[in-house]
């Protein structure tokens, strides 16, 4: 089901349709309160829980990423032929700039081990779509994105690239760690409560656009990973696991490389 355009909606089909999905929900809580027998004390240390998460910075968005916002990508980008979408996560930035050729994210020797990532993109009909923008964006090896963790420069490991005529793309980055989401505060609380890990497998996010296709973000897991199966926000899709490569160069420093092709749906 496609989801709804609640922009076309009349101000009582709005509240309608909220009181709905409002009612579903308590309703959906309210019969595991009963299934499970929940005391007032049990519902106590709830409200207690969600009274500390409330005061704490960026907690309630942060909560509601890791148990909600794969459903929220699985319904608004349902798989149809093209590759599957991904949740954009909270570390998006627009405007990130528009690479030269030959294309690398801006980077520091510190950031980690370079990673030449090539592929293509093309359209569900197999089509090549050339002058495709991949807007890019990732952590270094140690977890870190530009504008959310403290000293690392503006638009690091952040960039935009265009595919060739044949559709073709390659930028030089490094290989992104996996990524602890902060876990000390109350969703980290309850993580550790239920025996649940903290971290998401390394990957790197990319928003896909073209005049004659549907935008596509997604994002793209390597093997091996040790967080690939146990991802903290259930976010891993096999089909977005791609394989690293190593290689040494001249100097015998180890490099890696890897590989994907997009497909995008029509427009
Ligand atoms: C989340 C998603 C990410 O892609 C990321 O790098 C960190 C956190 C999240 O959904 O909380
Ligand atoms: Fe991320």
């Amino acid at each position: 089901m496609p989801t709804t355009d609640t922009t076309t909606l009349t101000p009582q089909q709005t509240t309608a349709r909220l009181d709905a999905i409002v009612t579903e929900i308590v309703d959906a809580i309210a019969n595991t309160i009963a299934k499970h027998n929940v005391s007032y004390a049990e519902y106590r240390r709830a409200t207690d829980w969600l009274t500390r998460a409330g005061g704490q910075v960026h907690e309630i968005p942060l909560l509601l990423d890791v148990f909600l916002a794969t459903a929220v990508d699985n319904v608004n980008n349902p798989a149809d032929g093209g590759t599957e979408s991904n949740i954009e996560g909270p570390f998006y930035v627009p405007g990130a700039p528009r690479l030269e050729q030959p294309y690398v994210l801006a980077k520091r020797a510190s950031d980690g081990e370079t990673l030449i990532f090539s592929g293509t993109a093309t359209s569900s009909d197999g089509a090549p779509l050339a002058g495709a923008v991949l807007d890019v964006w990732q952590a270094n090896a140690a977890g870190e994105y530009s504008f959310i963790h403290p000293g690392v420069p503006e638009y690091n490991l952040r960039g935009q690239l265009v595919s060739d005529a044949n559709g073709r793309f390659q930028f030089e980055t490094v290989v992104p760690a996996p990524y602890e989401i902060p876990a000390a505060g109350a969703t980290g609380e309850v993580l550790a409560t239920l025996g649940r890990p903290t971290w998401r497998p390394g990957h790197i996010h990319f928003k896909i656009t073209h005049d004659d296709a549907r935008p596509l973000t997604t994002q793209i897991y390597f093997e091996g990973d040790p967080w690939i199966d146990c991802d903290v926000v259930g976010a891993v899709k096999k089909p977005l696991i791609t394989r690293l490569d190593r290689h040494e160069d001249k100097t015998n420093r180890t490099y890696a490389t890897c590989a994907y092709d997009f497909v995008l749906q029509s427009a």
